[in-house]
Order: structure tokens, then sequence, then C-alpha cells
């Protein structure tokens, strides 16, 4: 039998409840949480706790603070950093003398709302993908039988870069036929195929909605950094409440 690959164009779509997820998953959020998370953790953090609201951020926060944990909070609303919260969601901000062995907490405006409603719509395995670490992502996927891409996507809207981040991990993993036993949906078949035809720079990742946005906002160095191919070989999985590399996962559960 087929090996399947489906693919959700943006997190809103798994709201309706249409969608049940029976597959691990692969988020991309390219520009730029699911980026800024791969850096986060590549670069030491203990674990990213994803949430929906800022609200529930600094409630948990102080609860963590209050154990004695080191905890930050990150994330961004309309681009920006959220008002009390330490860091944004640029990934340069995560350097390893701010966040080595930290808790951070972050939401952000689609990206964290597309691994916490992954997860409520059944999603056991979760894993979070970026061009920043696409070859472990891909490693990893070879092993398995089907996967469901989610791309975040703006504010329920389709978003270039994701999709565009998705087909180059595709291209990967399926080389230059589209056999060896996958069988794709219509949209990561369209993904792929304009993978195949588009090298990737970060030009063409900040062409789409959320790239102009940044540029309006000077912030192109974050999308050079979320367009560097395999900066990091780690694989970030949402695991009970929490994103950890899968090596930290592993030991934890011996
Ligand atoms: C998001 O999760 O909506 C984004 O990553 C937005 C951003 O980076 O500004």
């Amino acid at each position: 039998m087929d090996k399947t690959i489906k693919m959700v164009l943006t997190a809103g779509d798994l709201e309706t409840g249409k969608i049940p997820i029976n597959s691990p998953v692969v988020i991309y959020d390219v520009l730029r949480a699911s980026s800024t998370i791969t850096a986060a953790l590549a670069h030491g953090a203990r674990s990213v706790i994803p949430v929906l609201t800022s609200e529930e951020a600094f409630l948990l926060y102080h609860r963590l603070e209050k154990a004695g944990l080191p905890v930050l909070l990150g994330g961004e609303r309309k681009g920006e950093r959220i008002a009390g919260f330490h860091l944004g969601n640029s990934p340069e901000e995560y350097t390893s003398n701010i966040i080595f062995d930290h808790i951070i907490i972050f939401t952000t405006t689609n990206g964290t709302k597309a691994i916490v409603n992954s997860k409520k719509a059944g999603a056991k395995k979760i894993l979070i993908a970026s061009l920043l670490n696409q070859s472990a992502i891909v490693n990893y996927l070879i092993q398995e039988k089907s996967f469901t891409i989610i791309c975040a996507g703006i504010k329920n809207e389709f978003a270039f870069e994701d999709f565009y981040a998705a087909g180059l991990m595709l291209h990967e993993l399926l080389g230059n036929t589209k056999e060896k036993g996958w069988q794709l949906d219509d949209s990561a078949l369209t993904a792929l195929y304009i993978a195949r035809h588009f090298r990737l720079n970060s030009v063409v990742i900040g062409e789409g909605t959320n790239g102009r946005r940044l540029i309006e906002k000077e912030k192109m160095g974050d999308i050079q950094f979320c367009s560097a191919t395999n900066r990091y070989p780690v694989l970030p999985l949402f695991i009970k409440d929490r994103i950890l590399l899968q090596s930290t996962a592993q030991l934890a559960s011996n």
C-alpha cells in the first residue's frame, strides 16, 4: 500500500474539526515561529512551551518562576514583542547566553496556533519544521508510513513561504521522482512541483505577505536567517505540553 503525504494549508483549517489527523504532522511557520523554535532549541533552550494567548503565557510563567525554574516569555503579536515579554519572535534574539537551559513560554499569531491545534485535531507525533532543519526532518520522515504537513499560514489564509519550504523538503525526500511508494495529495504535489522549479533564496522567501510585512518593519535580517537551509541538524518534537529536541526527549524517556 502507498504511503500518503497530505497537506493542510492554514492553521485555521484545523479548527473546523473536519480534518482529523491520524498521522504524524510536520508544522511549517517559516517566518518565523518554527524557525525561532528551532533556533532556540539548537542554542540550548531546555524546552519551548507553546500557548495560544499572552494571558495563558503570563499565568504559566508566574507558576514556573514561583517553582524556581529558569523561564522566559517569548513571542509576538502583529510581528512585535508582546509588552512584558523578555523576547520577541526573531530567531536571532534566542542566543545561548540568554536562553541556555531556560524554558521558553512562547505564543505567536499563527505558529503556536498550528502546533496546539494539531494536537487538538488528534496528532500524536508533532514535528517542528523550517528550512533551518530541513534534512533532519527528511531523515525522520523517511521512516514514516504517512504524514501530514501543516502550513501555519497567516490568520487563516495561505502563506507562500510555508508552502514553498514544505515543497523543498518534499523535493529532498523524494528526489526527482514522486514514486518511491508515496502518494501525495494535490496540495503536496503542487508544493513539490513549485519547489522543483524555483531556486531557494531569501528574496523568494521574502516575497509573500509575511516577508513584505517583515521588510516593512526592517526585519530583513530575520528573512535571511530563516532562509538558511540546514543551519541546525536538530529535530524539535512537541511532546505532551512542550517542544523538546528529539535527543533530549529520548534521554527523558530512558
Ligand atoms: C506567527 O506565528 O504568526 C509568526 O511567526 C508571525 C511573526 O513572526 O511575526
